[in-house]
């Protein structure tokens, strides 16, 4: 990729003029600066786009998240109306397999009010184009405008993409993490003058004996309030998958990924996806702290054999010419397994609910995964 990044002489005019940035606010203007935002400017998605997501992999993955979210419903007594809400929804797919396959259930399909949270406008004509035969379909640039009411929230790769925050650990204490220009005039991480004042007490306690040097990373627990409260006080339960950890940790997992391979997050802002690993133990701490049940995480293998992946794959590949049923046979593959190139244990599954809800199907504590300790 060449240095063309509109976004990069914006950058380092605002360093120039007030000062180094934050990580944070560094990660938030490549995805969403409002003219030249990763997330504001393309789709993303697909073999010819930057990356591949699981609903992308293969329709049964949208399919089987469509029959968890039946099983929320009958769990909140099968109310007549209820929103489904998708936070993210890339071009839709996601959504559309999971609503053919509620078809199969007249009075839930009839219950249902879909409400996409999605900021891109590229991505907004894709989902109306792939979603063009379904009714009740309502866009929002947050969760915070979708009306009251028991609600079924899906969100698969939303929490990655929301910025986070980096501390990197000096002799004195831990200080932000910025961005900074160096002497060649190219973009440099640095660090804030001054350690974070009292920082060591809210660190987790894994974190707090990390050596000099380690790289702390966190991320506003808002998004996460927004929905555990709604579940909490609408009734109903959101479903969080996404790559990361479950416990909270020391570790640098800023990446930058343009055309399926690992790029240099300050080359070309703008212009890669930024992401950041999920910390499921975080995500659960905020949650709870609000009055939400969790459940998990348990790792995607497990929840979509949970789910009943496999006979699916056996279902569609019954009825498939010899190619398609390799086709499904490597998707499969793909979505569960944990080697190289699978994403199977790598991400990861949580569920928020109203805390009137004991159990939510495929997320039980029998996770296969190491339970965090703190
Ligand atoms: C990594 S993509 C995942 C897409 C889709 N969930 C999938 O699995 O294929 C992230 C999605 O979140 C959207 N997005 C990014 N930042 C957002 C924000 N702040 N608010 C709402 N949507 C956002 C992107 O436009 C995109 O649809």
């Amino acid at each position: 990729m060449t240095d063309q990044s509109p976004l990069q002489d914006e950058i380092k005019r605002l360093i120039k003029s007030t000062g180094p940035m934050p990580v944070w606010r560094y990660m938030q203007l490549c995805l969403t600066h409002p003219h030249h935002g990763y997330y504001i400017s393309r789709d993303p998605l697909g073999r010819e786009g930057d990356f591949t997501t699981s609903p992308e992999v293969s329709q049964m993955f949208g399919e089987l998240l469509g029959l968890w979210s039946a099983s929320v419903w009958r769990a909140i007594g099968a109310p007549p109306f209820v929103h489904l809400i998708e936070l993210g929804p890339g071009r839709g797919t996601m959504m559309a397999d999971a609503l053919r396959a509620l078809r199969v259930l007249p009075p839930l399909y009839q219950a249902l009010n879909v409400h996409l949270v999605e900021i891109n406008p590229v991505l907004r004509e894709k989902q109306k184009a792939t979603l063009s035969g379904a009714r009740n379909i309502t866009w929002h640039d947050s969760i915070e405008t979708v009306p009251a009411g028991p609600s079924i929230i899906l969100a698969n790769e939303y929490f990655d993409v929301l910025p986070i925050h980096q501390a990197v650990k000096r002799e004195g204490g831990w200080h932000e993490r910025m961005v900074d220009i160096d002497s060649n005039g190219q973009l440099m991480f640095s660090a804030s003058t001054d350690p974070l004042p009292r920082f060591d007490v809210l660190l987790p306690p894994l974190v707090r004996a990390a050596p000099v040097g380690a790289v702390f990373e966190w991320r506003p627990d808002t998004e996460m309030m927004k929905i555990a409260s709604r579940v909490r006080d609408e009734g109903g339960a959101a479903l969080i998958i996404d790559y990361g950890h479950v416990r909270s940790d020391a570790g640098d997992t800023l990446q930058a990924i343009a055309q399926h391979s690992y790029a240099d997050p300050l080359k070309n802002p703008g212009m890669a996806d930024i992401t950041a690993h999920v910390d499921f133990q975080a995500l659960g701490r905020a949650a709870e702290d609000v009055g939400a049940r969790v459940h998990g995480p348990v790792t995607q293998g497990e929840f979509l054999k949970r789910l009943g992946i496999e006979t699916r794959a056996l279902t569609l590949m019954a009825k498939a010419t010899p190619e398609v049923s390799e086709t499904v046979s490597g998707a499969l593959k793909r979505l569960i397994d944990s080697g190289r190139g699978g994403m199977g244990s790598m991400f990861k599954v949580v569920g928020i609910s109203d805390p009137n809800i004991d159990t939510l199907v495929a997320l039980s504590d029998d996770t296969g995964i190491e339970a965090p300790t703190s």
